[in-house]
């Protein structure tokens, strides 16, 4: 019989996210068989019953649940996965913390700083264990990259590059609002590329090179009215198509960030760039599996950037997995994830970002916002190192 304890999961939105967080819990008992806890899919939830029993069908789960406060208030359920558009995530979460559930919570935290705070509050009173998922934290190159960075090799750090990148917005036909396009509706999402692809940008820099302190931004909606699909009717847009910013990191590097779906011909484009006064790293997501690296130490004559293919058993998290040379993917790194937290709940530990680190990314993005509306310099008030 096994000796493993259970974490009864309860799962709550059955889109892209449910399908990459359903998978990492069903992965990680093969590939990570040392640890003590399992996931256990224990329930899902979608306010589609019909969808809700397609989904478990799919993936496993036990039993469905058409309104998340149900599935909140059974006692079968030790952990909820907020898997639904920003504007819920702050009652789920809240609702869940004062029900002693641990939160694992999508990103970005929520659709404003003021509700994020809420959330932290509501955990850190219940004391239940909590993350955000900042998946590309856990992507081995990056998880490499910051390796590299800790071990000094960079030197002092002049800059720090990052875009995200896409082009699904352009058709100015596109509507806004609703299932699929929630993302285009400020008021669900809370705010555009800032909180949806910058979000993550941010909490990789911040995780690799420390807290920023100001932002100078600029925002753009190119299509300033658009047709919602719940109503209707054509009404503004209030999301931010695009964002540039340029800001200060604490130990005086310059951060340089860019983010658009206006982009032709990118569709998921993150990559960023660290230039130290030794060495430099950069990395894209659509090649996942690599690090490029230069060292000025090289002898000169071979010096250059190479491509270190991070697929070796003794690069982060890759004895989980094939033999060297073999790469994986994008649903790996929520694999890891899970893996990470269910070993938090080993060692009593943080799965970082926790809710409280991620609040700090929050701060960016408000300061961002309102750096662009006001056209001038704001102080993000980051207080906690997450590095
Ligand atoms: N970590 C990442 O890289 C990443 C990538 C994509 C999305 N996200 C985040 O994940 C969250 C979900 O995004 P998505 O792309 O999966 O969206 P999605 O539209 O694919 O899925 C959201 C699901 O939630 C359901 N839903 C909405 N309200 C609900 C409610 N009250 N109760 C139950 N179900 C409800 C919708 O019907 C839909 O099935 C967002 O916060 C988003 O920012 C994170």
């Amino acid at each position: 019989m096994s000796n493993k304890k259970e974490l009864r999961i309860g799962l709550i939105g059955c889109g892209f996210m449910g399908r990459t967080h359903s998978n990492g819990y069903r992965r990680v008992p093969n590939f990570f068989p040392a640890l003590q806890y399992t996931p256990v899919l224990q329930a899902v939830c979608a306010r589609n019953e019909a969808k809700a029993r397609a989904f478990a069908d799919q993936w496993g789960y036990a039993s469905v649940e058409t309104d998340w406060k149900k599935l909140i208030a059974r006692d079968d359920i030790d952990a909820v996965d907020i898997c639904t558009p920003n504007d819920t995530h702050a009652e789920i979460a809240i609702a869940a913390a004062e029900a002693g559930k641990m939160v694992l919570c999508e990103k970005p935290l929520a659709r404003t700083l003021a509700e994020s705070q809420e959330m932290v509050d509501a955990v850190e009173k219940a004391g239940v264990a909590n993350t955000v998922w900042y998946n590309y934290r856990r992507i081995p190159a990056v998880t490499l990259a910051k390796k590299i960075i800790e071990s000094g090799k960079l030197g002092q750090i002049y800059h720090y590059r990052a875009n995200f990148l896409q082009d699904w917005t352009i058709n100015a036909n596109l509507p806004q609002g609703g299932e699929g396009l929630w993302r285009m509706d400020a008021s669900v999402a809370g705010s555009g590329v800032t909180g949806d692809l910058l979000a993550h940008c941010i909490d990789t820099a911040m995780w690799l090179n420390g807290s920023i302190k100001d932002v100078s931004a600029v925002t753009e909606t190119f299509v300033k009215e658009r047709m919602h699909q719940l109503t209707g009717k054509v009404e503004k847009v209030g999301i931010d198509d695009a964002c540039v910013f340029h800001c200060h990191f604490e130990n005086g590097s310059l951060g340089l960030f860019e983010s658009t779906r206006y982009a032709r011909g990118h569709k998921a484009l993150y990559t960023f760039e660290i230039n130290g006064a030794n060495a430099s790293i950069r990395w894209d997501l659509h090649d996942l599996n690599r690090l490029e690296f230069f060292d000025n130490s090289d002898e000169s004559t071979l010096r250059g950037w190479r491509s270190i293919h991070v697929t070796d058993g003794e690069q982060p998290y890759m004895d989980k997995w094939w033999v060297p040379g073999l790469g994986i993917g994008y649903e790996h790194s929520f694999i890891h994830q899970v893996a990470d937290f269910l070993q938090s709940l080993e060692t009593g530990g943080p799965c970082k970002p926790t809710f409280k680190e991620a609040l700090e990314t929050q701060k960016v993005c408000e300061a961002v916002l309102e750096s662009a509306s006001s056209k001038s310099w704001k102080d993000t008030g980051v207080n906690v190192c997450i590095k």
